[in-house]
Order: C-alpha cells, then sequence, then structure tokens
C-alpha cells in the first residue's frame, strides 16, 4: 500500500482483538523504523521497551488510564528517552560512530564538546525535553511503519509516566517514558471509532504558504 493510502487506513485504534498476534517479523520492522529514525546529532536519545508478556500488559491498564487496549493489544511499545545528558552518553555514541566508520577516535571532539557545552549546564528536566522530542520522530516513524504492515496501532500519552517507570525499572537505566505505542489488529465489530470518517483539517488551513 502506499504510505498516503496507509496513513488514510490507520487510526487510533480503541479495540482489538486479544487473539490476533503480530508475527515476530513485522514487530522486527516496525522496530526496526523506529531505530532508523534521524535524532538530533544523530545520539540516538531514545529506546524501546517490548512487552509481550500478558500479565504486565494488564499491570499497565491501572497505569494508563484504564485503557483496555493495553492487556487487548498484541504488544505494547514504550518510548523511553535518556533522562538527561552525560558526558560519557556523548561519547560512547561518537566513540562508536568514529568506530563504524573508520575514523581517527576524536574526529568529532571539537563537536561533542559544542554538545556538551550546550547540554551540560541545563536541568535535567530540559535536557530530558531535548531527549523526548527525539523519541516522537521514532514514533512517528513506528505509527507510519505499522500502518504500512496493515497492523492497527495506539498512539498513548494517557498513562502515569512516573508508576511505568517504576512498574519496568526505567530509572535503574537513566530513562524515563515518553509514549506507548500499543500494536495489534482492530476489532471493527466492537470499536466504536473503526467506521468514523478521519478528521483532518483542509490542507489549505494546514500549509501557510510564502509563494
Ligand atoms: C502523542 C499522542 C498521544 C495520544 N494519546 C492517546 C491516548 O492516550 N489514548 C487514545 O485513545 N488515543 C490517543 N491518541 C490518539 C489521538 O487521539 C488520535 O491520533 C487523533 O485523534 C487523530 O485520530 P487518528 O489517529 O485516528 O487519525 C494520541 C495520539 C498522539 C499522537
Amino acid at each position: 500500500m502506499e504510505l498516503i493510502s496507509s496513513l488514510k487506513w490507520r487510526y487510533a485504534t480503541k479495540r482489538y482483538n486479544p487473539a490476533k498476534k503480530l508475527l515476530q517479523e513485522d514487530l522486527d520492522k516496525i522496530i526496526e523504523a523506529a531505530r532508523l529514525a534521524p535524532t538530533s546529532s544523530g545520539l540516538q536519545q531514545f529506546r524501546i521497551i517490548v512487552i509481550k508478556n500478558q500479565a504486565l500488559k494488564e499491570k499497565i491498564v491501572p497505569i494508563a488510564w484504564g485503557q483496555q487496549i493495553m492487556s487487548e493489544c498484541s504488544h505494547i511499545l514504550v518510548f523511553a528517552a535518556w533522562d538527561r545528558y552525560t558526558e560519557e552518553r556523548i561519547d560512547e555514541m561518537y566513540d562508536f560512530t568514529t568506530e563504524e566508520r573508520n575514523l581517527p577516535k576524536g574526529r568529532f571532539s571539537a563537536y561533542t564538546d559544542k554538545l556538551k557545552s550546550e547540554y551540560l549546564p541545563q536541568t535535567a528536566e530540559e535536557n530530558f525535553i531535548h531527549t523526548a522530542k527525539q523519541s516522537y520522530i521514532g514514533f512517528g516513524l513506528a505509527i507510519a511503519q505499522a500502518a504500512a504492515l496493515n497492523i492497527d496501532s495506539t498512539p498513548v500519552e494517557g498513562f502515569s509516566a512516573d508508576a511505568l517507570d517504576d512498574l519496568l525499572g526505567l530509572k535503574a537505566k537513566a530513562l524515563r517514558s515518553v509514549t506507548i505505542l500499543t500494536l495489534g489488529y482492530r476489532d471493527s465489530e466492537n470499536d466504536w471509532l473503526a467506521h468514523l470518517k478521519k478528521v483532518r483539517i483542509p490542507t489549505e488551513e494546514f500549509v501557510i504558504k510564502y509563494d
């Protein structure tokens, strides 16, 4: 399916068929789309937690404002961003990059010094606002890739991030949850939203042109 058709097909699914599970190869493609997302300075400031375990999915229902999609879906992806920038995180990524590209170590040191001087004096909260923004790029690509595979998904911000971080032990990994993406197959018969028109403002209103 062409991307635009896939994006018209998808909707924020409210009911899943719990009996239909994703194939591993499809799940891998959705994760790969997010991994390939561009990020500021290429730092890949976010990780994805993949939850298939039914008991764990059920524990997320009360954390996610009682949304039953958490237990009905096939998989839950949690997009979690670095809780702050550190010298080590920046160096580690650039050491890896120079190694992968067979460049001399320190090739980017002027640039990483600049990044450190920019981010390290900021508060952890200011850092997190920036790292969380990066995770949304991967989030969007994962939504698009799922749709391209005819897999339903629901982007979710309606959850208590602190409670989810506790449940998943994210603090110990210096990560904070940003968004959830549930994945699965729609239950068209029982989903009130499945047959309603997609609503978007007209392009003329959406685009502001300076010709
Ligand atoms: C960042 C983000 C957070 C959202 N949070 C929720 C949510 O917690 N629960 C939910 O049912 N839908 C959630 N949505 C779905 C939106 O309501 C939905 O995408 C929007 O109304 C447009 O409809 P469509 O996605 O069906 O085209 C969220 C969407 C985004 C992008």
